[in-house]
């Protein structure tokens, strides 16, 4: 049997066929290698590993120092790991990356910039560079035959960016889904090999996001992303994936002319948590086990038209429209002849059900044009019979907003019902 390989994507098929029914491209399907096509073999021989055999790892993780990177990947990088960190173009990977692992000797690999650029960012970071060596080279092949010479010189092995990498065994363009995979999975094999991490940088755009980096995240342990709004300064670090430690923590980082500096204040998105203004509330979440406050800003805007607008930044779109329909059962408020704009200050998406609370009380605000008390926050999610529900940590995020100052702290302990939001405002 034989079995065939589109060379653009990857689709496979037993048969060939002119145009690969995934991509649409013509000619694309190859034979595949793996069998022998005389005596139709398999050339690759079956092992079989007991696992009581195996001795567990001792090998500690490269910790990076930075407090708010290391919780996120779990503790440091696992030897032989492979990371993906993904973000859109110019939101810091690069910077990110060269921030922390100032300390361990690295090989930078970079098709996206030149070893002077690489110099010149490092000068402005104030890092040393004697810990870093840089190579321009583009073919994996290349590469890797290039650092397993010499693999136990480096800590660490750095791509950026995967688009950028090409195999020579791969028919189509670097960056195509089949190179993608190509080469990610020869590095894959060399940091098992080697016992090498390597962490490999892939652009995202919000709207490639399917064909591009995505489509690795099922081949590397750790998936990163970095995200946030390029006006806004501060980033997020996220772990869609982790095969070594827990997926819900986060980093929060701000970009500074020097770089990226550790944001540890929990309140470090609000500007000012003492007063308010109508359309306005203050949220109490956690993300992964710390406490954090976001603001929340609602615009209520009368609408010309048929289907009114709804426009939700930093919060799930769907959610909204739920909090919406709940509000106008309960509350009766007539939201259709509004536009509606809602949006989380600071850039940042809240991917934490605390919020909801406090978003429905900054509509409510915004309806009734009036503020909520000053030196508020609002903990809570918020069910279908517009109930309130407990959150995981409400204790934690109760406490931590009590020694910040707040005075007046609501959740599903003191507000049982939307209905109960009525005497939050100020008169
Ligand atoms: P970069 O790391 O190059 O982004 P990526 O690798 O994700 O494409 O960061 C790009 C932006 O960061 C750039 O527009 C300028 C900004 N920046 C600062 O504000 N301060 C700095 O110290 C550095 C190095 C970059
Ligand atoms: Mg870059």
């Amino acid at each position: 049997m034989s079995f065939y390989i589109c060379s653009n994507c990857g689709y496979g098929s037993a048969s060939w066929i002119g145009k690969c029914p995934d991509c649409g491209q013509w000619n694309s399907l190859k034979q595949q290698q793996g069998f022998d096509k005389k005596t139709n073999q398999p050339t690759q021989d079956f092992e079989l590993t007991p696992l009581s055999r195996i001795k567990s790892s001792t090998e500690k993780k490269l910790a990076t120092g930075v407090y708010e990177f290391d919780r996120v990947i779990g503790g440091g990088f696992f030897p032989s790991s492979v990371t993906l960190l993904t973000g859109e173009p110019g939101i810091g990977k690069s910077t990110l990356l060269l921030q922390i692992l100032k300390n361990f000797k690295t090989l930078y690999v970079s098709g996206e910039e030149g070893a002077e650029q690489i110099k010149q960012r490092l000068n402005r970071l104030k890092i040393k560079d004697d810990n870093l060596d840089f190579s321009n080279t583009q073919q994996i092949e290349s590469i890797i035959k290039g650092i397993s010479k010499n693999h136990k010189h480096y800590q660490i092995v750095v791509i950026d960016s995967i688009q950028t990498i090409y195999s020579n065994k791969i028919e189509g363009t670097a960056g195509s889904i089949s190179q993608l995979r190509e080469t990610t999975s020869q590095l894959i094999t060399f940091a098992k090999n080697t016992n090498t991490p390597v962490i490999l940088i892939g652009h995202v755009t919000k709207e490639g996001e399917i064909a591009g980096p995505k489509t690795l995240e099922h081949m590397v342990d750790i998936v990163l992303s970095f995200e946030g709004e390029k006006v806004s300064h501060f980033r997020i670090l996220r772990t869609p994936k982790n095969r070594f430690g827990s997926t819900d923590e986060i980093g929060i980082f701000e970009m500074t002319s020097l770089g990226l500096s550790q944001v540890k204040n929990p309140l470090a998105f609000i500007d000012d948590e003492k007063s308010s203004a109508p359309g306005m509330s203050i949220v109490g979440v956690t993300e992964g086990k710390r406490p954090i406050f976001f603001e929340i800003q609602t615009l209520l805007s009368p609408t010309i038209l048929a289907i009114p607008r709804r426009v939700a930044k930093g919060i799930d779109y769907n959610k909204i429209l739920l909090l919406l329909a709940v509000l106008r059962k309960y509350y009766g408020f007539p939201l259709d002849k509004y536009d509606i704009y809602i949006n989380v200050v600071g850039g940042v998406s809240i991917k934490s059900t605390a919020a909801e609370l406090g978003i429905v009380a900054s509509l409510i605000s915004s309806f009734k044009n009036k503020s909520v008390k000053n030196n508020t926050v609002f903990i809570g999610e918020i069910g279908l019979l517009g109930e309130t529900r407990k959150v995981v940590f409400e204790e934690k995020i109760i406490s931590e907003a009590r020694r910040l100052g707040f005075k007046n702290i609501y959740s599903s302990k003191n507000i049982k019902n939307i209905k109960e939001l009525k005497n939050v405002f100020s008169s």
